[in-house]
């Protein structure tokens, strides 16, 4: 998979720089999943209303939709088509990601769990959708989809019978199959709903930017290459010429090639595998985070900072004179660091061993952080020109070239707090701080970037304190391809993205 994450991490930079990091669409798969689906649902509702929903009327009313109300009903019609194809497109380019960084392992194969009966749905919609239109193609696919499912033991009766004849296809059939292809759709967003239940503000909006491009290119492609029907379906004739949708259709060539069993037996064993990957991925060794209530005052801070919503806030339980204390949810907790970096508490001021936040990692505390960064500072005997702080999802730097030039490891940068910034500096350990981060569009953790962005811009909590020079410090994109070298190249804006998940 390193070579799938160094393509995905290479491709990354590549549409930063053209797109700029807001409007990576890499960064916002889930988010075009999101818009393709309002797109289908409004183009389908004012389908739906236009077309006859009677066999022998509906081929016409199409008809009628596509060429003589080209302007709204043909340009609709396309709306949906390939709205419906870009949805496939983005689902599968999603998954392939999130596979290349390995995000399904732990907390996060919820939503990888709930993503594959996504595509089960996706499909279901899209064939039907297909078939409703009662062409040649949808003969086509009527009959091979019956062919498929008969092989099952579920029929009392053979259901491929049903296109035996024209006269067998009756409009009760037809209703049924209008009826499959509003349900399953609805249900779909259902699940989509539930797939991101277990993130923090999930990225299901596209920037308004991104919206109106992608809607310009689907309204350019609607009127280079409208989306027309076959010849009408006629049962006494086999279609000869027929032009297949590939993103929802590739499987059934296969039908002509390979007994139903057979393909039956893929398209299971593909969804069993996709399934059962969480329980078979390395697991990478995860931290968890924990509370100590001693320091802990119930600000919130880390609740509204957790990025996979592992934190709550529960009744004191130890008699001190706050209302509430944070607890986490190790199930859910991804290790990330980001509420240590939050903690108010943390402060790297406080006397050796009383360094003890609210909240931290149980494999790497805040002591612990302390300690490395002053050995890691002080090992070679000069002060550092540079400190480099390093996400541990992001390519390394160039810094063996340069022995002034020392680097710091961290689950996610917005470990780093500002007032460890500030300790760094205030007390001559290194004369410069880069904070590399693993991506601009998007970080590893998901909110670290931009919370980073806002702590360091004195906007959010823990905010940098004024007295810290801005001239002393960078955040830059190392990516996260595992080229190295390039990190302290590609500085980043120190403004946070306005358009964020921000507060
Ligand atoms: C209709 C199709 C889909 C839509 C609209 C969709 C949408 C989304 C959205 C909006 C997010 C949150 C992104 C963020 O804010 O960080 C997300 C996360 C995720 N999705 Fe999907 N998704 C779809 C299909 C899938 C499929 C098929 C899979 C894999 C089988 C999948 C796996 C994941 C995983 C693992 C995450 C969590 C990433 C993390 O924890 O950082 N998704 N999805
Ligand atoms: S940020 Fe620290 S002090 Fe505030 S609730 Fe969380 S653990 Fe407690
Ligand atoms: S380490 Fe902290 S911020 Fe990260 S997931 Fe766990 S509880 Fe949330």
């Amino acid at each position: 998979m390193n070579i799938a994450k160094r393509g995905f991490g290479r491709l990354e930079s590549f549409l930063d720089k053209a797109f700029g990091p807001d409007l990576n669409p890499l960064c916002q798969l889930g988010a075009y999943g999101y818009f393709c689906y309002w797109i289908v649902a409004a183009s389908g509702i004012y389908l739906y209303i236009a077309f006859d929903t009677s066999i022998t009327g509906v081929y016409e009313s199409m008809e009628y939709l596509t060429h003589d109300q080209w302007y709204l009903g043909g340009l609709l019609r396309s709306f949906h088509r390939y709205a419906s194809d870009a949805m496939v497109f983005f689902l599968f380019l999603h998954l392939f990601r999130e596979l290349a960084y390995g995000r399904l392992t732990g907390p996060r194969a919820f939503s990888w769990m709930t993503g594959v009966p996504l595509i089960l749905f996706l499909y279901a919609a899209g064939i039907t959708g297909y078939w409703l239109v009662w062409d040649e193609l949808a003969q086509y696919i009527a009959i091979k989809s019956a062919e498929w499912l008969d092989w099952l033991p579920i029929f009392s009766e053979p259901i491929a019978r049903n296109f035996v004849s024209p006269d067998r296809v009756d409009d009760r059939f037809f209703s049924l199959m209008i009826f499959i292809h509003i349900f399953v759709p609805l249900f779909l967003l259902l699940l989509m709903w539930i797939h991101v239940q277990r993130i923090t503000k999930p990225k299901v909006n596209l920037p308004r930017m991104a919206a109106f491009g992608f809607l310009g290119m689907l309204t350019a492609l609607s009127l280079i290459s409208p989306a027309t029907s076959h010849a009408a379906a006629d049962l006494s004739k086999v279609p000869a010429d027929l032009h297949l949708d590939w993103y929802y259709l590739a499987l059934y060539p296969l039908l002509d090639y390979l007994p139903a069993g057979v393909v039956w037996f893929m398209a299971a064993g593909f969804t069993i595998a996709l399934l059962g990957l969480p329980a078979l991925w390395t697991k990478p060794e995860r931290q968890i985070a924990t509370v100590h209530l001693d320091n802990c005052n119930g600000c919130e801070w880390c609740l509204k900072d957790c990025p996979y919503s592992a934190i709550s806030m529960v009744p004191r339980t130890d008699g001190k004179p706050y209302r509430q204390q944070a607890a986490v949810n190790p199930n859910l907790c991804v290790g990330c660091g980001i509420c240590a970096g939050s903690c108010p508490t943390g402060s790297p001021y406080r006397r050796g061993e009383r360094l003890v936040p609210g909240i931290e990692l149980e494999g790497y505390t805040l002591l612990e952080l302390r300690d490395r960064l002053t050995s890691v500072c002080t090992g070679s005997g000069d002060t550092p020109k540079r400190l480099v702080v390093r996400c541990s999802h992001a390519s390394k730097t160039n810094t063996e070239d340069d022995p002034a030039i020392v680097e710091l490891e961290v689950p996610c940068v917005a470990m780093f707090s500002p007032a460890f910034l500030d300790y760094t500096l205030a007390q001559g350990l290194a004369d410069e701080v880069v904070l590399a981060a693993c991506g601009d569009g998007e970080c590893f953790n998901r909110t670290g970037l931009q919370w980073t962005r806002e702590r360091f811009a004195r906007q959010r909590d823990p905010r940098l304190r004024g007295r810290v020079n801005d001239e002393k410090w960078r955040i830059v994109n190392a990516g996260s391809s595992g080229d190295p070298g390039i990190a302290l190249t590609t500085e980043m804006s120190k403004q946070p993205d306005e358009e964020a998940v921000t507060e």
